[in-house]
C-alpha cells in the first residue's frame, strides 16, 4: 500500500506534495505538452507582476556545473493577461495554481494580493520576495528581514483570509532564521525555501561575463545542499518540495521524485509522509525503520 502523500493547502487538497517551481514551467502549457499537469501537487506560477515586464537582455542562461545560471529577470505578461489566459486555461486543465507575485513596492505586493483575492482559483499565493525594492536602491527584500516582513503583512492584510500566504525566501543572507521569523511573525502561513543564489559567470575566451546583466541566479543540483541547510534552520522539516532546474531535462520530474519519495518511504514502513517530515531532527517513530 503506497504511503498517503495528500497535503492539505488552506481550502485545497492536494493530491500529492510534489509541485512544479515558479519560472521552471512557465504557464503551464509548455509542460502541458509532455505531462498531465492535473497530476501534479499544484504548479507554482512564474512570478506574476502588476505590469508587463520585458525581463533582463539576452544571454541570459548559462550552464554551470552541477547547475545553471538565469538572469531572465521577471519577465510576463502581467497580472492582466495572466488572469484572463494563463489561470483560466491552468484550471481548465484540473490543475492546482500557487500564484507567485512579485512588486517592486510593498505597495504593488498588496495590489497584486488584492487581485488575485477577487479571482477563484487561486490556491495560493507564494511571495517571492527576491524582487528588487525600488524604494531601496534595488535591494531586494528577502535580504532585510522588516522590509521581507512588510511585505508579507501587505499581502496578508489585503489577501482573502482563506487565501494561504507563502514567504519565498533567498539563501543570500547570512542569517535566514532572522528572516523566516520575521515573515512569520507578519503573517506568513507557509514559507518556500529557496530562491536561486546570486552567481556569476566568466568566459574565458572573451575574459567577460556571459551573462549581459552579469550576475544571475545559480540553480540546480549544485545547490541542493544549501536547501537542505536552510531548511533543517527554518523549519522542523518541508510538508512539500517543488522541483525547478530539473524540469528544464526532464519535465516528467515531478512523477519521477513523486514515485522515488514513494519508495523511499514504502521501504521504512511509513503509511504518510507527514510521518517523516522533521525526522532529520530526532529520532524515528515507533514502528518504522532507519533504511541500512
Ligand atoms: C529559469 C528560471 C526561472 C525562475 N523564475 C522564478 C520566478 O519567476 N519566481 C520565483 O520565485 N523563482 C523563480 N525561479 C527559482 C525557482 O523557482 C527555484 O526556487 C530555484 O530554481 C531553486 O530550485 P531548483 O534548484 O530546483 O531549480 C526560477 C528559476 C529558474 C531556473
Amino acid at each position: 500500500m503506497p504511503a498517503d502523500m495528500r497535503v492539505r493547502l488552506g481550502q485545497a487538497e492536494l493530491p500529492n506534495l510534489v509541485l512544479a517551481a515558479a519560472g521552471c514551467a512557465g504557464a503551464g502549457r509548455e509542460l502541458a505538452q509532455f505531462i498531465d499537469v492535473a497530476r501534479i501537487g499544484a504548479l507554482i506560477s512564474k512570478s506574476v507582476m502588476a505590469e508587463p515586464h520585458t525581463g533582463n537582455p539576452a544571454p541570459r542562461l548559462a550552464e554551470t556545473p552541477s547547475g545553471m545560471l538565469n538572469s531572465v529577470g521577471l519577465q510576463g505578461p502581467g497580472v492582466d493577461a495572466f488572469l484572463q489566459r494563463d489561470l483560466p486555461w491552468l484550471l481548465s486543465r484540473g490543475a492546482r495554481v500557487v500564484v507567485s507575485i512579485a512588486g517592486q513596492t510593498v505597495r504593488e505586493y498588496a495590489g497584486l494580493a488584492t487581485r488575485l483575492s477577487d479571482t477563484a482559483g487561486v490556491t495560493a499565493i507564494e511571495v517571492n520576495l527576491s524582487c528588487p525594492n525600488a524604494e531601496d536602491a534595488g535591494q531586494p527584500f528577502a535580504l532585510d528581514p522588516q522590509r521581507a516582513g512588510s511585505v508579507i503583512a501587505a499581502v496578508r492584510g489585503s489577501a482573502r483570509y482563506d487565501i494561504p500566504v507563502f514567504a519565498k525566501l533567498s539563501p543570500d543572507v547570512t542569517d535566514i532564521v532572522t528572516v523566516a521569523s520575521a515573515c512569520v511573525a507578519a503573517g506568513a502561513d507557509g514559507l518556500s525555501l529557496i530562491n536561486t543564489l546570486l552567481g556569476m559567470a566568466i568566459d574565458p575566451a572573451t575574459m567577460r561575463p556571459v551573462l549581459a546583466s552579469q550576475y544571475g541566479g545559480l540553480s540546480g543540483p549544485a545547490i541542493r545542499p544549501v536547501a537542505v541547510r536552510c531548511v533543517w534552520q527554518v523549519l522542523a522539516g518541508a510538508t512539500m518540495v517543488a522541483v525547478g532546474t530539473e524540469l528544464m531535462h526532464d519535465p516528467s520530474a515531478c512523477s519521477r521524485v513523486l514515485k522515488e519519495l514513494e519508495e523511499e518511504l514504502a521501504a521504512i514502513g511509513a503509511d504518510r509522509a507527514a510521518d517523516v517530515v522533521g525526522r532529520a531532527h530526532g529520532r524515528m517513530p515507533r514502528g518504522l525503520a532507519w533504511r541500512a
